[in-house]
């Protein structure tokens, strides 16, 4: 099995182009069927959660081309099918191709779509929503069907401002009749991102990065040109990987401006983060400087006290598991609660394997002891985010760790072995095999 070989206590030291991001990229490029025109979507992260995504365009007719850093995608001659498989029920960002199936074809017969194990995930609020836009639901057996005579604008109160439930919307209400006001939307940046790429297709919204959202239904839209934003949280993940084991790197393109809580909650385990806004900027200290987060980390991270997972602008329930990773190697005692996600303390059992001394207060309060070095171990990731986590907890262990099922970060991180090599970092992707 594809395993990283982790030799850890080697501070970080260098400069990382941040990708572009996973959040982002998979509702954008489901929203290019709405069009029927050529859509270019450029800094699409090379990951297998877009290669999915893609499979799923081209199942259903798009003709899809590489270019340099994205997809080219004409959905002209795209027609409804029944959509199952892996790429449906193994990612559940395939959810918002029900919005942009029922926007572009008035029907849409899908599995019910999966993503990472962490919490039941129910999809309600997206059924509950679209109902009120004209959708009649229904299951047969495993697939959800669900179909309209004409969307229609809706007035729609969230009772949680869900993402996926408010890219859901978005992607129905921009072709649907009438206008369209969904309260207590998600804030979350990737909402703002399809929000810009709809608006360049020629969709009006308005109250874009606000928590009420007013969408004027459009006949049609028309293709555009759009670049993906940098990846908040594989951003987070090399900050956090510098907060864990010292050094000084340069994390280009990192979208700063949303990641306020994760740099604070950063400088407050000892990071020194600056903010490079200038192209010209030399303050870094890197000779061909550009925009991005120039981050020193400490000798040794510090306690927290209490971290909270919340929607954004918040600290997000993506990064926990790093948090987790890099507080028990910190000294002294954190708590660390989670609020969005059920079953998101799975790493848990793995950084025990490793020395941590983390212990569950309840389903969603981790206590989290630092111990003065983590040791190697071989340790499975079980989801995206926590896998992620075991590779930062191995860079901070004494010793070789193994970290197995790599798939899943895959998932989420285009190359995370290269990138934290290129750091220094003593890291390799190879195979593991069980004695
Ligand atoms: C998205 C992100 C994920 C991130 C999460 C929260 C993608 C592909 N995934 O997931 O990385 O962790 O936002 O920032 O963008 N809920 C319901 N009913 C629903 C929908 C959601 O009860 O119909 C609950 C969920 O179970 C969960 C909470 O709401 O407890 C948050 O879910 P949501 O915001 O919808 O997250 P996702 O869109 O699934």
């Amino acid at each position: 099995m594809k395993a990283f070989h982790i030799y850890g206590g080697v501070p970080l030291q260098g400069k990382v182009r941040i990708q572009g991001s996973k959040n982002a990229a998979l509702p954008v490029l489901a929203a290019t069927l709405l069009t029927g025109e050529d859509c270019t979507i450029r800094n699409c992260p090379q990951i297998t959660d877009v290669e999915h995504m893609i499979c799923l365009l081209k199942n259903l007719g798009c003709r899809v081309r590489h270019v340099s850093d994205g997809y080219r995608i004409d959905s002209a001659c795209a027609k409804p099918h029944d959509m199952s498989g892996e790429a449906i029920t193994g990612m559940r960002s395939s959810l918002c191709m029900l919005g942009a199936m029922l926007a572009r074809f008035h029907e849409v017969r899908m599995e019910h779509p999966g993503g990472c194990v962490i919490g039941e995930r129910p999809i309600d609020l997206h059924l509950k929503a679209l109902a009120k836009m004209g959708v009649t639901f229904s299951q047969e057996e495993r697939v959800l069907v669900g179909r309209t005579n004409g969307l229609h604008g809706a007035q729609i109160a969230l009772a949680f401002p869900s993402v996926g439930a408010t890219e859901n919307i978005l992607l129905a209400a921009v072709l649907a009749d009438g206008e369209t006001c969904i309260q207590n939307a998600a804030r979350e940046p990737e909402i703002e991102a399809l929000c810009c790429f709809l608006t360049s297709c020629g969709a009006q919204i308005e109250g874009v990065g606000t928590d009420r959202l007013r969408i004027q239904g459009c006949k049609t839209l028309h293709g555009a040109v759009f670049t993906v934003p940098a990846d908040r949280i594989v951003a987070g993940t090399y900050l956090f990987a510098c907060t864990g084991c010292g050094g000084e790197v340069f994390l280009e393109q990192a979208p700063w401006e949303q990641m306020q809580a994760v740099i604070a909650l950063a400088e407050q385990m000892g990071a020194v983060c600056q903010v490079c806004r200038d192209v010209r900027c030399a303050g870094c200290g890197f000779s061909e400087t550009c925009a991005g987060l120039y981050v020193q980390g400490p000798d040794r991270p510090r306690a927290v006290g209490r971290v909270q997972t919340s929607v954004y602008p918040g600290f997000p329930t993506d990064m926990q598991s790093m948090a987790l990773a890099v507080l028990a190697g910190a000294d002294g005692e954190s708590v660390v609660q989670e609020t969005i996600f059920e079953n998101r303390f799975r790493v848990i059992e793995p950084l025990r394997k490793m020395g941590a001394d983390v212990r569950l207060r309840s389903s969603s309060e981790a206590v989290v002891r630092g111990v003065p070095r983590l040791s190697g171990a071989q340790v499975e990731a079980g989801e995206l985010r926590g896998g992620a986590a075991l590779v930062l907890a191995g860079l901070m262990a004494r010793g070789e760790t193994v970290v197995t099922g790599c798939d899943y970060i895959g998932r989420g991180y285009e190359n995370i072995g290269k990138d934290l090599k290129n750091l220094g970092a003593r890291i390799v992707s190879g195979y593991f095999t069980k004695t």
